[in-house]
């Protein structure tokens, strides 16, 4: 599985080539199988990109075909500040003309558990999955951790190990709470894993987790597509320590 790592300038051309990258997905997928199925990341890098696509593609993008998900989402209820669905609605959803049954949001007003379900229900609903079937993401978006995580699958957490449910109440000691989060086969069975990293912060994890060599050992570095594009979007300041071949993305 090849991976693509792009390299651009700074975070206005990382928001620039993210949304084009989201636009092309989405067009292609409606082309195709007449709708485009994405989970949005959470954090921080993303929103300035939902930003630019709610002011570039309001009117380009057909949003009555798309279909919104969620990677993770931290165990808040959605009009807290830490809500990853709080953030894309203020963003992006309120911006533009998407049917709100298109958006389907982590219901982390309830318990962990029961929030992990829920959403593992709506999954197999809207994919229409039968038995040990996976969902097929045309896009998901992806943030890196300081630490080496990717959605809520955080180092030396039990969702590491999942191999088989499509969503997890993850158990975050090191934050001291849950985070529900997609696991590692819905990850791996998407059309494109899109990561985009930004910043000066995160070019010693960047670099630790696209080195070429060794055993997987930070969670973002398990993301790998079986039969799909894996796509790095760094800003400069992220690839500064990559070795130098990779600097030329
Ligand atoms: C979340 C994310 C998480 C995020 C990384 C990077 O809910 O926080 O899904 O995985 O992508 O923590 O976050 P920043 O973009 O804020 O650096």
């Amino acid at each position: 599985m090849a991976v693509e790592i792009k390299i651009v300038p700074g975070v206005a051309a990382l928001n620039r080539v993210a949304a084009a990258e989201f636009k092309s997905a989405a067009e292609s997928a409606i082309a195709d199988r007449g709708a485009f199925r994405v989970a949005l990341s959470g954090g921080n890098t993303p929103r300035s990109v939902y930003a630019l696509l709610a002011q570039e593609y309001k009117t380009a993008l057909d949003w009555g075909k798309i279909h919104i998900f969620f990677g993770d989402e931290r165990h808040v209820p959605p009009d807290h500040p830490d809500s990853n669905y709080r953030m894309a609605n203020e963003t992006l959803l309120s911006q533009v003309p998407i049917p709100p049954g298109n958006i389907h949001r982590i219901r982390a007003e309830l318990n962990p558990e029961s929030a992990a379900s829920d959403y593992e229900a709506q999954l197999r609903a809207e994919f229409k999955l039968k038995g040990g079937e996976l969902p097929r993401f045309d896009l998901v978006l992806l943030g890196l951790g300081d630490d080496g995580h990717t959605a809520s699958l955080f180092p030396g957490t039990p969702a590491l190990r999942e191999s088989t449910r499509l969503v997890v109440a993850n158990q975050v000691s090191r934050l001291n709470t849950f985070r529900i989060t997609l696991t590692y086969p819905v990850l791996n069975n998407a059309a494109e894993d899109l990561f985009m990293v930004s910043g000066k912060g995160k070019a010693e994890i960047a670099a630790s987790v696209l080195r070429k060599s060794g055993a997987p050992e930070f969670p973002a570095q398990r993301v790998q597509p079986a039969n799909g594009r894996l796509l790095w979007l760094l800003d400069q300041d992220a690839a500064a320590l990559l070795p130098s071949q990779e600097a030329k993305g």
